[in-house]
């Protein structure tokens, strides 16, 4: 079983994560089961999804892969309908699908003259954007959280200690360089944290959110690391910035989210997305 910061009991609780087949969540997935939870792990391809729910059901805890798209209302409808018959309405649901796309991201930091002038074929400035791609971030994102709330705070409606926790971003506070989609797309779900707390607060689901920090997944691993292993020159520069001077691991995400979960630890806390970035948010560089 996994190692937990602190249990808390969330026996008979049902809870969804939407890419829960992935690296963050699927720390999510194995820390909830831990605590009692029934968990559906939803993801793009049933196979994955199964097989997280495969390792699990080894530790002893209970689950269930179901494939869905967060951007397809109808397969969130049908994931919907099993997860009812299986387990019953869902209690806790953690929006982690998401990601970034490389035709929203800018080759370079910065535009230079000579790259209008003279451009390599294969630089991709501001001006090159494809609105496909820049599109296909902010609605994986952004759609990717709301559709699923949508979706599964029908059955959260006035029922005790429910929740819904979206999965946000160190460039929802200031953008990061290249990646102007993702930035605005993670802004997007912190906004949206705040604005559906707001609007499920006479109703009793609260919603709140976790700003990760740097953390090495298959999602960013090209981008900080070299084909050596060795850190590239954004890693070195994104620990520059870290206070703690190194990269997060995936399970010091786990201790916020069970006190979100938590109704005991947090029935007052709406509305908020905690950063766990080893203080890179905190700090101006001087
Ligand atoms: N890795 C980091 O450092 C970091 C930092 C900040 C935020 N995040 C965010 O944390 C979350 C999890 O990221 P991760 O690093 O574990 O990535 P990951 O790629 O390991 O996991 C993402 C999962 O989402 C699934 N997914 C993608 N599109 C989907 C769709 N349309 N429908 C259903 N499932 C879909 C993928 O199949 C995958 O299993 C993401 O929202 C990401 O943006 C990650």
């Amino acid at each position: 079983m996994t190692t937990l910061p602190f249990q808390i009991d969330l026996t008979n609780k049902v809870a969804v994560v939407t890419g829960g087949a992935g690296i963050l969540c699927g720390q999510f997935v194995d820390a909830l089961a831990a605590c009692g939870a029934k968990v559906a792990v939803l993801d793009l391809k049933l196979e994955n999804a199964e097989k997280k729910a495969k390792e699990v059901q080894e530790q002893g805890g209970i689950a269930i892969g179901v494939e869905a798209n967060v951007l397809d209302k109808e397969s969130l409808k049908a994931a919907h309908e099993v997860i009812l018959d299986k387990f019953g309405p869902c209690d806790i649901l953690i929006n982690g699908a998401g990601g970034n796309h490389p035709l929203g991201t800018t080759t370079k930091e910065y535009l230079f003259e000579e790259d209008l002038k003279q451009k390599a074929e294969d630089v991709i400035t501001f001006f090159d954007l494809d609105p496909q791609g820049v599109q296909f971030v902010f609605n994986l994102n952004f759609l990717g959280t709301l559709l699923p709330s949508q979706e599964f705070a029908s059955d959260m409606v006035n029922r005790e200690g429910t929740t819904i926790i979206n999965i946000s971003s160190m460039n929802a506070y200031t953008p990061l360089t290249k990646i102007p989609a993702y930035s605005g797309a993670k802004a997007a779900v912190s906004n949206f944290t705040q604005w559906l707390a707001v609007h499920m607060s006479k109703v009793g689901i609260r919603v709140n959110g976790i700003a990760p920090g740097f953390f090495v997944t298959a999602q960013n691993e090209k981008l900080l690391k070299n084909e050596d292993g060795s850190f590239t020159e954004r890693s070195e520069k994104i620990l520059r910035n870290t206070p703690m001077d190194r990269f997060g691991e995936a399970h010091e995400l786990i201790g916020t989210m069970l006190y979100l979960v938590s109704h005991d630890a947090s029935s007052f806390v709406n509305g908020v997305v905690i950063p766990v970035d080893g203080a890179f948010s905190a700090y101006s560089g001087v």
